[in-house]
């Protein structure tokens, strides 16, 4: 493959910044057309992966530990994330998802809620797993059978002590 009129391409686009070009995109000109950089749109995967699985995992290990301020703070954490994911992402294969986590999560959650105010590690670690259940309920009602969620079996974060202080 030929890459000189590719590197043509950049030395042209080097020397227009020298000179300071109108060929360039200026900031702030979302052009992707131009190469301008566009705001990254994180993907129901991404919100997933980054906002709900590590909370998830550090709601788990607080209520293992019966760390019942951390556990609070972990759950209120999660509630907030999901109430955002619905906003960035109202739908998801055509389907509500605002509804999808009411039906799945809202009945668990506010069991959670309890046990943690409860201070009750046997009611915290059942409903826990209907939490854990109900993230698997949607990821089935979204064809997303294949990611499944588990209580945590070890902490994924060496940096954070999980234990009450
Ligand atoms: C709206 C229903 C819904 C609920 C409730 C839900 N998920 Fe998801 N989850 C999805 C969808 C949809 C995907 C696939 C997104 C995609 O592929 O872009 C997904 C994907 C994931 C992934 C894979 C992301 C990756 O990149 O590896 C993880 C991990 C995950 N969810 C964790 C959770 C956990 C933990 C819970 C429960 C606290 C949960 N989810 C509850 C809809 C849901």
């Amino acid at each position: 493959m030929n890459k000189r009129p590719v590197l043509l391409g950049m030395l042209a686009l080097l020397f227009g910044a020298a000179m300071g070009s109108p060929a360039l995109p200026q900031a702030g000109s979302a052009d992707a057309a131009n190469g301008a950089p566009v705001p990254y749109a994180l993907t129901m995967g991404d919100m997933m992966n980054t906002l709900i699985q590590p909370r998830h995992a550090k709601l788990g290990l607080a209520g293992e530990a019966k760390n019942w301020q951390l556990a609070q703070y972990a759950l209120v954490e999660i509630r907030q994330a999901f109430a955002g994911i619905v906003k960035a992402q109202p739908k998801f294969m055509g389907l509500p998802v605002q509804q999808l986590v009411d039906a799945a999560l809202t009945q668990p959650m506010n069991a959670v809620d309890a046990a943690i105010k409860e201070q009750d590690g046997k009611k915290f670690a059942v409903a826990y797993a209907q939490l854990t259940a109900g993230c698997n309920a949607c990821h089935s009602a979204v064809e997303h059978p294949f990611v499944v969620i588990k209580v945590p079996d070890a902490s994924a974060f060496p940096n954070q002590d999980f234990n009450p202080h």
